[in-house]
């Protein structure tokens, strides 16, 4: 590592270790405008960091960081379709696939690897909005003569996920847009129990299914197609099958293979990363099922994100001060855990989709050069809708051992007509965030228990137990409404988050190679499953012969 760039981690680290460094109470006090000057803003979309021990030193040494790591260079490097995927020698481009359609903007460019990215992606979305229209209007439809009901997404980690989220998200109030819109339903894992819940609710004359694999080799994906397939042609006929599948794929040759029409393929590239690729034809299903214009608004709002990440100064730039803030939690801090709550049913699988956004790029520990990572990497991501969230792991975030930064998102203004109820999940959220970086002193829950009338015995024994040590940072995202846009920003906010801190901690944020020995090796131990051949490891072994044990037994 660069001697100015190890200098600028240290200066960190020390910052961290001096005393009253980390005190949110002690921040407020002695600054009373804090909230104001720690809360940056693009458009209704708001960043408070207010809530954090970061001030004006610790702002100074990570942006500091930033430039040392030269931050700059590496988002020109991105935006200009360099191989920053150094491993896979691929480009990490997904931001191409939300640039507006108008022709103009790809001309001038098309030379560039950023250009030709742009003009593929709007000339691919061109033809899924004809496939989406003639879906919605009646044009194409089932086998039978029937109009489509529902689709099925078949597909696994950012085949899955991404469109999981965001259909859920966009339909979950309104249900499917319409006329026409689709009842989303998602196939993901390959236990067989899975489909099996699913196709009790299908009616296959009425299901179009998207076979979504940017790979179309992926064993989970390419098991539920087939399983799909058949349960479709045992009940509508082998030729029923064209009518029904469409693919959402890089692999045109593979996707010929299963029997999908070139027509009824949609495509992108290997600079789209699985987890950046809802953008793509990979969130097919939102559009069928929310409508086109909801897809190009979430296309819309990734684009309003990637403009202000391009181009606003560090100090004023949402995703890299989100990612500082997590550098500081992390690195600083020594948080290991982060936890995403988003205070809206719609954001109930944002906990999901982050964890593979955040912990698929950056968990790793080697660095770019091959080296070790040279300082802690990626936290543990987990989190669920507030307030739900209050009710179960909030206990140890608010008094358990560990550190954990707690990221808190919220619309002002809710898309139900019971105000209400929006304004006791705001009163929680901001009750969270106060009582995550205040806590309650032990006086003051003596006083408490005083009043009411316990006796000094019992405020001895309990009054401990009800005390919070406070100190606890946390985000505020706020926006005024969780429509499409809005949700494009958010997911491009955390992506962009995502790749300043792979950088900063010198990890390549796309490629997983984490997830291949796992698959190499299920390969391997399937026959023995079957009886055939032995296991390279006693342990495997092992387990093997209980498990057809027990099968044997039955
Ligand atoms: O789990 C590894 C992974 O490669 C993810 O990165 C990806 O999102 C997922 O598998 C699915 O891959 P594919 O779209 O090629 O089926």
């Amino acid at each position: 590592m660069d001697s100015t760039l190890a200098a600028a981690w240290s200066r960190l680290t020390a910052m961290a270790a001096k005393p009253g460094a980390r005190d949110i109470a002690a921040c407020f006090a002695a600054d009373p405008a804090r909230p104001a000057r720690m809360t940056w803003a693009l458009d209704d979309l708001s960043l408070d960091l207010s809530r954090t021990s970061i001030g004006d030193a610790e702002l100074v040494a990570l942006m500091a960081l930033a430039e040392a790591a030269d931050l700059a260079g590496f988002r020109a490097r991105l935006f200009a379709g360099e191989a920053v995927n150094v491993t896979e020698r691929r480009a990490a481009l997904h931001t191409a696939l939300r640039v507006p359609d108008a022709p103009n903007l790809h001309a001038h460019a098309s030379a560039s690897a950023w250009g030709e990215a742009c003009a593929y992606a709007v000339a691919e979305r061109a033809r899924m909005r004809r496939f989406v229209a003639d879906v919605h209007e009646g044009r194409l439809v089932g086998a039978t003569g029937e109009r489509f009901e529902a689709v099925l997404n078949i597909g696994i980690g950012g085949s899955d996920l991404g469109p999981r989220f965001v259909c859920d998200a966009l339909t979950q109030v309104h249900g499917p847009h319409g006329p026409g819109g689709l009842a989303p339903r998602f196939l993901s894992n390959v236990d067989g129990h899975a489909f099996a819940s699913l196709a009790r609710t299908l009616d296959p004359a009425r299901t179009l299914i998207l076979v979504a694999s940017k790979t179309f080799t992926t064993e989970e994906t390419m098991t539920n197609a087939a399983a799909a397939r058949a349960w479709l042609a045992g009940r509508l006929g082998e030729a029923a099958v064209g009518a029904h599948f469409a693919a959402l794929s890089t692999n045109r040759q593979a996707v010929q293979g299963f029997g999908i029409a070139p027509e009824r393929m949609f495509g992108f590239r290997d600079w789209v990363g699985g987890r950046y690729s809802v953008w793509s034809p990979i969130g097919m299903s939102v559009a069928l099922a929310a409508g086109w214009d909801a897809f190009a608004a979430l296309l819309a709002g990734g684009h309003a994100m990637d403009q202000h990440f391009r181009s606003a100064p560090f100090p004023e730039n949402l995703p890299v001060l989100l990612a500082l803030a997590g550098i500081w939690h992390r690195d600083a801090l020594g948080a290991a855990s982060l936890c995403i709550l988003g205070y809206d049913e719609r954001l109930r699988l944002l906990p999901a989709y982050l964890q593979q956004l955040e912990m698929e790029s950056n968990g790793k520990s080697v660095a770019l050069d091959g080296a070790p990572a040279a300082q802690p990497t990626c936290p543990i991501v987990f989190g669920a809708a507030g307030t739900d969230a209050q009710h179960s792991f909030m206990q140890l975030v608010h008094q358990g051992t560990d550190l954990v930064p707690v990221d808190l998102l919220l619309a002002a203004e809710p898309d139900h007509d019971r105000p209400a109820a929006h304004e006791i999940l705001a009163a929680n959220a901001l009750a969270q965030a106060e009582a995550l970086a205040f806590g309650r002193d032990r006086a003051s829950v003596e006083a408490e228990m005083r009043e009411a009338g316990a006796d000094e015995a019992t405020i001895a024994a309990v009054a401990p137990h009800r005390v919070f040590a406070g100190n606890r940072p946390s985000t505020l995202i706020l926006f005024r409404r969780l429509d499409a846009f809005t949700l494009g920003r958010v997911i491009a906010l955390y992506e962009h988050k995502v790749a300043v801190q792979g950088w900063l901690w010198g990890v390549n944020s796309f490629d997983q190679w984490g997830v291949e020995l796992g698959k190499v090796l299920a390969k391997g131990i399937r026959p023995l499953l079957e009886g055939k051949g032995k296991a390279a490891r006693a342990a495997t072994a092992a387990s093997v012969f209980r498990l057809r044990a027990l099968q044997a037994a039955k």
